[in-house]
């Protein structure tokens, strides 16, 4: 149990401070507001929603790739790194849409994928010495994330590229010099804009072994979940080889002080080396830890620990937080996600407990997300006020579960959502464990005391002082409900930094 108040640092000299504790909001562009009625959600419709992104309490959006795309892997497959995908929008809507967050106080945060591009990328025609080659037949035995070997052949040459993740992503290699300049000129067309910074994709992807020696096979299971063929392997030469450290240190170089959030999918105790140059890294481990408050306890203590931690449940890789935890325990998840220290971020959608859809046939995503891909819901009507058309994706229950709805009801998972926000605003960076038992976690955070229950009977709240929030809107006693949390201030009056 971590002893004392720990109080969160950031080693990095530079970065930014508004980072530090930000709520930022994960924005599936094509999923979120059709403005052109074609069923594709498009930037003008997300500038359209910004205000109320900001009405929630959030302090900037990262938004999932908005570049041209062939689509294979759901935008995660680049073809034009410095355009905008024309179904999405044009360079001027992309502007626009800044000006709206510049004018609702969001920072911007874009995807930056530097491990890989599209197969139809101009690089890989006119700079194929970019990216990672081999004659005669793969040489080793690593293995695609989304399935069957990591290496295809290339018909026109005959020759053999990696590719950590779909075929029609092949795989930069990230020691040549060009390609380096080539990710950071990106990056600085974006950043001249005006963006704040990137969340930069598949991270443990930019090295690999030099000399491509084999991955043993797996002698376990892993810490974090992994496609079952993937998770054959033990993937010690196919990701993070001991230069990666010096590659994100090249990003960072690019990236001078702009924010830069690295998805590296790995356990907590692997993240350290990565956090000499990213702002935040994300707390995988948190998000798939059981739901049970000592397993909860064990994984967020060394995160915090660590420090420069994005807090995350859920995103658009994986099944949807209401799907995976049920329904039951979202005003809980939503209440220990955003009162951890720290910045927390958020997937659309979470606020109204949208659930997994059930996909399309044929599906746009091979390896299986479109579940969670779903639009937002808006409003009770059939296409949820997301679109005039059909949406490419079905919407999953818009009469059950929309927006609009959500903000008239006070005791609505998205009004908790509201005001977790705003309470988290009064926290200071401060953390202390105060009790870790079968069913309740409470921590400290400065002034105020959290008690979170996990259990299926009330529990008293740990701690002195007066009731600021409680998951059951009827509720004002000391009492964490069922699946709930309460939160006490200890002072004898309201924190003044509550609306
Ligand atoms: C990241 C993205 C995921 C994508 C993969 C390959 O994990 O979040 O959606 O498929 O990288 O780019």
């Amino acid at each position: 149990m971590v002893k004392g108040e720990v109080t969160l640092r950031n080693r990095r000299q530079g970065s930014p401070a508004w980072l530090t504790d930000a709520a930022i909001y994960q924005i599936y562009p094509r999923s979120f507001q059709d403005s052109d009625g074609d069923g594709i959600g498009d930037l003008e419709g997300v500038r359209q929603r910004l205000p109320y992104v900001r009405s929630l309490g959030f302090d900037g959006i990262w938004l999932s790739p908005i570049y041209p795309s062939p689509l294979a892997d759901g935008g995660y497959d680049i073809s034009d790194h410095s355009a905008v995908d024309p179904v999405l929008g044009t360079l001027e809507s992309f502007d626009a849409l800044l000006a709206e967050a510049r004018a609702n106080k969001l920072k911007v945060l874009l995807d930056l994928v530097p491990s890989h591009t599209s197969i139809e990328h101009a690089w890989f025609r006119d700079h194929p010495e970019w990216y990672v080659w081999a004659d005669g037949g793969p040489p080793n035995n690593w293995l695609s994330a989304f399935g069957g070997p990591a290496w295809s052949k290339d018909e026109p040459s005959g020759r053999w590229y990696l590719h950590s993740f779909y075929r029609e992503q092949p795989d930069l290699n990230w020691r040549h010099p060009e390609v380096q300049e080539a990710v950071g000129q990106v990056m600085a067309f974006w950043l001249a804009r005006g963006v704040d910074g990137f969340r930069v994709d598949a991270v443990d992807r930019l090295a690999k072994d030099p000399s491509l020696r084999d991955d043993h096979p797996a002698t376990g299971p892993w810490l974090l979940p992994l496609p079952p063929e993937y998770a054959t392997l033990s993937h010690v030469h196919s990701r993070d080889a001991d230069d990666v450290d010096e590659l994100v240190g090249v990003l960072r170089r690019r990236a001078g002080d702009a924010a830069l959030i690295g998805e590296v999918y790995r356990p907590t105790e692997e993240l350290e080396r990565f956090v000499n140059h990213f702002d935040l890294v994300f707390a995988f481990e948190f998000m798939f830890a059981s739901w049970h408050p000592e397993a909860i306890a064990r994984v967020v203590e060394p995160a915090v620990r660590l420090g420069q931690i994005a807090w995350v449940l859920s995103n658009h890789d994986f099944s949807r937080l209401a799907s995976r935890l049920g329904e039951d325990n979202l005003r809980l998840a939503a209440t220990l996600l955003l009162t951890l220290p720290g910045a927390a971020f958020v997937f659309q959608g979470d606020e109204l407990g949208l659930r997994d859809g059930p996909g399309v046939h044929p599906p746009f995503d091979r390896a299986g997300r479109d579940g969670s891909r779903h639009p937002m819901q808006w409003d009770a009507t059939p296409t949820g006020g997301f679109s005039s058309a059909r949406p490419w994706l079905p919407l999953v229950d818009p009469e059950h579960r929309n927006v609009e709805t959500a903000e008239e009801d006070p005791s609505s998972l998205l009004t908790l959502y509201r005001s977790l926000l705003s309470l988290r605003r009064c926290f200071g960076t401060g953390f202390e464990v105060l009790l870790v038992d079968s069913t309740v976690l409470a921590y400290r955070r400065g002034q105020h005391v959290v008690t979170l229950n996990f259990g299926d009977e009330p529990r008293q709240a740990v701690g002195e002082g007066a009731v600021v929030l409680n998951t059951d809107p009827g509720q004002h006693f000391r009492i964490a409900p069922a699946r709930g949390a309460a939160v006490l201030y200890a002072e004898s009056s309201r924190s003044s930094c509550l609306r």
